[in-house]
Order: C-alpha cells, then structure tokens, then sequence
C-alpha cells in the first residue's frame, strides 16, 4: 500500500440498494482502489469484497449484533486514515445525497482542507419503482416528488408536512416504517385521500425484495407484515400502478414470445 501524505483523499461513494450490479461503474472502480473502506450498515458483502487485498475495512454502522459508530467518530477517522495519505471511500447505502449525511461529512473533511469527491448512486425509491414496475413521476398525475422521513417527536410527527396534501406529489419515504401509523394520519389530517394508492417495499432491489401493496389508510396494517428489512415507503397516485416481480418478469417473458 502506498502512502503520499499529499494525496489523501476521501470519496464518498453511494453503493446503491444492494446489489453490486446496481453500483454505478464508478463506484465499482472507487471501491476496487480504495486503501481503506469505511462501510454502513446496510452495504452488502458482494461490494465490500470488491476492495482490494490489503485495504482496510471498517465497519461504521449497526452490523451483526456491533454498534454503530457515532458521526464524529467517523469525520476523525476518515481524517486521520486521509491524513495518512490514503485514498479513503466512505461507503454508503443507495445515494449520499438522500438520507446519507453527504453536506456534514463534506464540510467536516473540507474544512480541515481534506479533498473530497462525491460519486451518486441509485437510491431506494429509485430501485423500488424499477423493480416493482411503478414511475415516481406520471404526466398528469404525480409532478412532483418528495423525499422525505417521518420521525416522532415528542410523540408527534416532527417536520411540516403541508406538502403531503398535493395530489400530485409522490412521497417516498425513508425511515418511516416504525412510525407508519402516525405518518397516515397526519398526511390524512393534511388532506390526502384514506384512499391514495401506498406501497411499502422492502429491501429494494435485490431478489429478497418484498412488496406491500396498500393504501393511505391502511399502511400500518402493511407495514405489520414485514419482515425486519429496511422498508421504503411510497404514496402517491403512482403506487397504483405498482407490479409484484413476479408479474412484471411474467409480462417481461409475454413480451419477448
Ligand atoms: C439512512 S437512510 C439512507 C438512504 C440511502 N442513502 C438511499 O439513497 O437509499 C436508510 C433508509 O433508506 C431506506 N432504504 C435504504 N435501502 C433500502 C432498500 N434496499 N430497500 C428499501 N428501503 C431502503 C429505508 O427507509 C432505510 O431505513
């Protein structure tokens, strides 16, 4: 491994749903020439084998049973390894920019003059409607989508959720599943339909991908059902045209004769 003190640098790497084959090529070749990987949680082994022998890896979030590391645990660490002058990838499920604390880790690095490089990936709601054949956008019907997370506060729904109330907004909704109850009920209270199509999709993008069909009303009920995978949820006028795979691989096969 070859150090250069002026060369440090961190990437901030989105790995995308899970499957290695939904990495972008850049992604794939920032992993491959990483000399140490710091991954979270959800990253599967199939990209963390992609680094190369000899890179450290560093598991950075809750993990078989292990804690996660705290946020300034990880800037002092990326800083440090950077610091050494290595090429350090901060590896982060679907893409940095959503969910994935991409601005504090930037500006953390940057400020202490470490350069930083940011490489997008496909994030959940994304590989979700691919997979389960639905759009997030629709003419004339969804113009607009909101990415967004429900978290209690205070046993209340923190946040303004007066965008709920647009008929034409697809929510996507990440780290919401705990809280679904809630969430309905205030995006009801907001004014969108009991009735508005909802589906809950879990572990998007790879074969154990599950789909929960519903409804505004009914989601909690859906969400009872899973089975303890990171869930996204989608609401929107969208999710009616939601397919499980099963359908969408037998129009696929109709297709091809
Ligand atoms: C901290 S956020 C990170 C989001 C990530 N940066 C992205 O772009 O997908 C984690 C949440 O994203 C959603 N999520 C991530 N991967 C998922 C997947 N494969 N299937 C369904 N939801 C997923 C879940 O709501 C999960 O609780």
């Amino acid at each position: 491994m070859s150090h250069d003190a002026q060369a440090g640098r961190v990437l901030l790497v989105g790995a995308g749903p899970g499957p290695v084959d939904l990495m972008t090529v850049r992604a794939v070749r920032a992993v491959e020439s990483a000399q140490a990987l710091l991954y979270d949680a959800l990253i599967s082994d199939d990209a963390i084998a992609l680094a190369p022998p000899g890179c450290v890896r560093i598991q950075t979030g809750k993990r078989a049973g292990r804690l996660s590391m705290h946020q300034d645990e990880i800037n002092r660490l990326m800083l440090r390894l950077a610091r050494k002058g290595l090429r350090v990838v901060r590896l982060k499920g679907g893409d940095p920019s959503i969910f994935g604390r991409v601005g504090e880790e930037s500006a953390f690095l940057q400020g202490h003059g470490v350069p930083v490089e940011v490489v997008p990936g496909v994030t959940a709601a994304c590989a979700a409607a691919a997979q389960f054949g639905f759009p997030l956008t629709h003419r004339g019907e969804a113009r607009r989508v909101v990415f967004t997370t429900a978290r209690l506060e205070a046993g209340a729904l923190a946040g303004d959720w007066s965008a709920a109330s647009d008929p034409e907004a697809t929510m996507a909704i990440y780290m919401g599943g705990e809280v679904a109850g809630a969430l309905s009920e205030r995006m009801i209270a907001a004014g969108r339909s009991p009735d508005t199509p909802a589906v809950a999709v879990e572990q998007a993008g790879g074969v154990e991908a599950r789909l929960y069909p519903c409804t505004l009303g009914t989601l909690a009920a859906a969400l009872g059902e899973t089975r303890g995978g990171p869930v996204l949820i989608v609401i929107g006028e969208v999710a009616a045209q939601a397919r499980s795979a099963g359908d969408v691989l037998e129009e696929l096969s109709r297709a091809v004769g």
